[in-house]
């Protein structure tokens, strides 16, 4: 098979690798890529945006599945384009990326399929919006409806905090994903995240993951994409994974089927479980990031089948392996990230790094030039690995990360804390 994937983060690089491991595939392409994809896939410039271009792309390179890392070109309709060309695709379609690029859609998805979620309200008028959060009283969760890079929802501790966000949203800081703005219930209990693959009707799941948002250790400092995570997520037991298939993920399926928009691809579902009762926080309609560096290390060569199996329809005949394993990855960003952070800083010490099916360095963020490896964003690398344990895992991952010598770059020393002090 000659395989494209879009993309050029830590998410795509460890799509990259397991794809790799896998001898169905021939060729595979990544656009844009970055320096360690460039290692093992051939990587191509191209708009990821431009359903047209990547079409064409595809067809001129003999391209046999098309692998969407991120929302954007989901959200854009790039999925739609390529499946009009006969091109195949695994990603949903613009309709069904509704799930994550809008939020009041979910809700009226939730609503409809009688999924347990946040109860909400939504405005799009800051008037009626600011008299509501009076009437309900902090904690409440502001939202604004659309992509807005994970920075569109504040969990307000206090009234005062809520009115500014509701101020903030409605002011255009947003853009169009603040037009409308959706007000929830505060849930409390603790955050895991599941991930289903999906072909239209059948769902399989593919493991679970907790994220570390925090930038700094103890969980403080400024929200991020994601400083780090790890597979499994002890919290999202078979009962609790269980219960979420039954109550949140098939209705969900099924109420989109029953619209005519099916989706397809990998459904991320963000719970909050409290006394073994998960509820919806969000859907997302790609792989995490770094959620799915521990994933693909713990599925390897077997994930690239049940991606092609989803994207063809043919999820009911599939299996996953499980192994009896843990997996962990600490992200490198530049200092001063999520802020803003310096590029182009030389990090040296990853050719000494061993590449195995245990532990994998995946970049996120970084640029060749002339044989020294520079970064190039704010989450750089993606020291990832495996073991029989927790524990061992980490103690891989951040064996990794000592050994890389990148004096602009940090990491939290404690992912995994919650699990590993527990
Ligand atoms: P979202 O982009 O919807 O995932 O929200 C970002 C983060 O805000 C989530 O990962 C949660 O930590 C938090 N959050 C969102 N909605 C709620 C809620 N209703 N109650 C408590 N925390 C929430
Ligand atoms: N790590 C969170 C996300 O990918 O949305």
């Amino acid at each position: 098979m000659n395989i494209l994937i879009l993309g050029g983060g830590g998410r795509e690089h460890a799509l990259a690798w397991a794809t790799m491991q896998n001898p169905k595939c021939d060729k595979l392409i990544v656009a844009p890529g970055n320096a360690g994809i460039a290692a093992i896939a051939e990587c191509a410039s191209l708009d990821v945006l431009d359903g047209a271009a990547v079409t064409e792309f595809a067809t001129d390179n003999a391209i046999d599945l098309v692998i969407v890392g991120p929302e954007a070109p989901l959200a854009a309709g790039v999925a739609d384009d390529l499946r009009s060309a006969g091109v195949l695709v695994f990603g949903p379609s613009k309709a069904a990326a509704m799930l994550e690029a809008s939020k009041a859609f979910t809700k009226e998805i939730c609503d409809a399929a009688h999924a347990p979620t946040a109860g909400y309200a939504r405005f799009t008028e800051a008037a009626l919006a600011r008299a509501y959060v009076e009437a309900q009283g902090a904690p409440i969760v502001i939202k604004a409806d659309g992509l807005a890079a994970g920075k569109g929802v504040t969990v307000a501790m206090d009234l005062a905090t809520a009115l500014a966000a509701i101020d903030d949203m409605f002011s255009g800081e947003f853009g169009a994903a603040g037009a409308e703005v959706v007000i929830e219930e505060f849930m409390e209990g603790e955050e895991a995240s599941f991930f289903v693959l999906c072909d239209g009707t059948t769902a399989l799941p593919i493991g679970t993951a907790q994220d570390h948002k925090r930038a700094f250790d103890g969980d403080e400092g400024p929200n991020t994409g994601g400083m780090g995570a790890y597979s499994p997520a002890p919290i999202l037991s078979d009962e609790v994974a269980q219960k979420t298939m039954d109550r949140i993920v098939h209705p969900t399926l099924d109420e989109m089927a029953a619209r005519g928009t099916p989706f397809q691809g990998v459904l991320y579902v963000g719970l909050m479980i409290q006394d073994g009762e998960p509820r919806l926080v969000e859907y997302n309609v790609r792989f995490g990031d770094p959620e799915c560096q521990v994933l693909m290390l713990r599925l390897g060569a077997q994930a690239l089948d049940l991606i092609h199996a989803a994207a063809e329809g043919r999820l009911g005949e599939m299996r996953v392996n499980w192994a009896d394993d843990h997996a962990m990855t600490v992200v490198m960003a530049a200092e001063g990230y999520p802020g803003s952070y310096a590029k182009g800083t030389e990090i040296r010490g990853l050719d000494a790094l061993a590449e195995t099916s245990f532990e994998m360095c995946f970049h996120a963020g970084t640029v060749e030039d002339q044989g020294r490896i520079l970064a190039n964003g704010g989450r750089v690398l993606n020291c990832t690995a495996r073991g029989a344990t927790l524990a061992e895992a980490r103690d891989r991952a951040y064996a990794m990360i000592d050994a890389i010598d990148w004096p602009e770059g940090f990491c939290r020393r404690d992912i995994g804390w919650r699990v590993l002090e527990g």
